[in-house]
């Protein structure tokens, strides 16, 4: 089948929904590959590259349309490229069918096949490797920091000069999903003091492993919409995370908001007083513009200065990594053509039994199939009961299931004093004064342990390994010279080995440490 490429309309887009390094993928699939003439131009990408890779370069819009059975796009079609459309023919895009009906029916009228990436169930692990949403909303959260730091006009990390002391930058994001996360990443890396907010409470641990700080807002209430996206949050809620809010924007210098709720216009956050509260220089980057924006005062697709803070209200931020973007967009548009084309001959097939291919059908031979049926997820096991001395357990839970009954454990210490005192009894004394010392040694280690944040294992391991390189000792007293009058050739021996020991237990050593260092370099800000 030929799969086909065409260049991007919409005013401003720069993005193309295939790259050369993806063309040879696609050829290798069993696909021919048409690409508009000038497609990738806009981000650095030649016709000459795709030619190279393997594409056919087609001089028009109307032709590439009209011979292709596969249209791969970015943007939904105009409606003068729904009119290039055939019977039969394929099309894949960010379609958004909820806020398109009119393109819907076109699409249906045309009689083709739409497969909108914006609709794939992502929540299914196995669709991971096709989430469009989730690779554009990563580069849109890395240029949102990009931007704000144009538009600030100091540094983002502190630093002590001769000319005197520079505070770092304090960086709020209101909304750690996917594209907030990528913010408090590149904010984190550039030196800011970073903080976060968000309804979903389970975020936290997220925030804080790229290095920013979460801040709760002090309600108590479950955000947590569903399938890893929000809700609208009660008044009592609103009125608490605006208190807070007004309070950061009076310490921070920039503020990203990436805060949306599926359906739902963007949540009202950061209000006109707020922006007033902040220092003149500041910076807001309101990545939910397009959704009527987090903040009051923004203007969708423009940035402009109000109250001497300067508003980025812009819609196309991952259009402004062009070719970034187009890569990632056209490595996920390959990874579904991978799942529609099993045969690897160049044929697809929309299999609709498959969940994650159904989901991302919203028009099958031109019959209207979105929205899909809601994916059946197995029914979690129901929570084990508990007991009344369960409940009165303390402790840190590292997953056990609960205390032993009084008898069993009176049963376990009477025969370990029994073992005790058969050993006391016949064992020598030697052996005694040794077991002591490891069974005191097993209780400090499991101690010690148990202890420790289950993220630091790894690094405790590594140290605990390098620390085992004591054993070198017993390698260093080998090396010594023979003494007059022993076997020297098998002392030369001995010495040749204990030479060998102390080069690989100082690799362990020196290369333990340093692993650990850089482990724990990961949590250090
Ligand atoms: P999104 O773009 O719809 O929302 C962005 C963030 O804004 C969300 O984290 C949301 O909780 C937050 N938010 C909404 N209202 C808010 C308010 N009033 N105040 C503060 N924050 C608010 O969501 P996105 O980034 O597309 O995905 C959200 C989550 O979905 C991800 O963090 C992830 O947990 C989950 N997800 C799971 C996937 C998987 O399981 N494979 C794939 C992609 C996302």
């Amino acid at each position: 089948m030929r799969i086909g490429v065409p260049r991007e309309i919409f005013p401003g887009e720069k993005r193309v929904a295939t790259v050369p390094d993806v063309v040879t993928k696609l050829v290798k699939l069993g696909f021919e590959v048409d690409v508009e003439q000038g497609a990738g131009a806009l981000a650095d990408l030649s016709d000459e590259s795709y030619v190279e890779a393997g594409a056919a370069i087609a001089p028009s819009a109307a032709a590439l349309w009209s011979g292709s059975d596969i249209v791969f796009k970015v943007r939904a079609p105009t409606p003068d490229e729904v009119a290039l459309m055939h019977e039969g023919q394929t099309l894949i895009g960010f379609l958004w069918p909820a806020q398109n009906p009119d393109l819907m029916q076109q699409l249906a009228a045309k009689k083709v096949t739409a497969l909108s990436i914006d609709a794939l169930p992502r929540t299914l692990s196995r669709a991971q490797k096709m989430d469009a949403l989730t690779s554009m909303a990563g580069v849109s959260g890395y240029r949102a920091v990009v931007e704000s730091a144009n538009a600030f006009g100091r540094f983002f990390n502190g630093q002590i000069t001769a000319a005197g002391k520079v505070p770092p930058a304090k960086v709020f994001i209101a909304g750690a999903g996917v594209a907030g996360l990528a913010a408090i990443g590149a904010a984190a890396s550039l030196g800011a003091i970073v903080r976060a907010n968000d309804t979903r409470a389970e975020v936290a641990d997220q925030v804080v492993s790229l290095g920013g700080e979460f801040v709760k807002v002090d309600y108590e209430e479950e955000g947590s919409g569903g399938g890893g996206y929000a809700k609208v949050m009660s008044e009592g809620f609103q009125a608490a995370q605006r208190e807070m809010y007004a309070q950061q924007a009076k310490e921070c210098d920039i503020i990203i908001t990436t805060a949306l709720i599926p359906g739902k216009p963007a949540p009202k956050l950061i209000t006109a007083a707020m922006v007033q509260s902040m220092k003149p220089g500041s910076v807001i980057v309101d990545m939910a513009a397009e959704q009527g924006g987090n903040c009051e005062l923004t203007e969708p697709g423009q940035a402009v200065v109000k109250h001497g803070v300067t508003i980025v209200g812009y819609t196309d931020l991952a259009s402004r990594m062009a070719r970034q973007s187009s890569t990632l967009y056209g490595t996920n548009l390959f990874r579904l053509t991978e799942e529609l084309c099993k045969t690897k001959d160049g044929v697809i097939n929309v299999n609709m039994q498959d969940d994650a291919i159904r989901g991302l059908t919203v028009i099958k031979d031109g019959e209207i199939t979105w929205p899909a049926p809601p994916l059946v997820v197995a029914p979690k096991p129901a929570p084990k009961p508990t007991t009344a001395v369960a409940e009165k357990k303390s402790g840190h839970g590292h997953g056990s299931s609960g205390p032993m009954p009084v008898k069993t454990l009176a049963m376990v210490f009477g025969l370990g004093a029994l073992v005790f005192w058969a050993m006391g009894a016949y064992a020598p004394a030697a052996f005694l004064g040794h077991f002591t010392v490891f069974v005191l040694a097993c209780f400090i280690g499991y101690m010690v342990v148990w202890n420790v944040t289950p993220a630091l294992h790894t690094p405790l391991m590594s140290v605990t390994n390098a620390i085992s390189s004591i054993i070198v000792i017993g390698a260093l007293v080998q090396i010594l010279p023979p003494e007059a009058g022993t076997n020297g050739r098998a002392d030369q021996l001995i010495q040749w080995l204990a030479f060998a020991g102390i080069v690989l237990t100082a690799i362990n050593m020196f290369g333990g440490f340093a692993v650990t260092r850089r482990m724990l370099d990961m949590f250090r800000k």
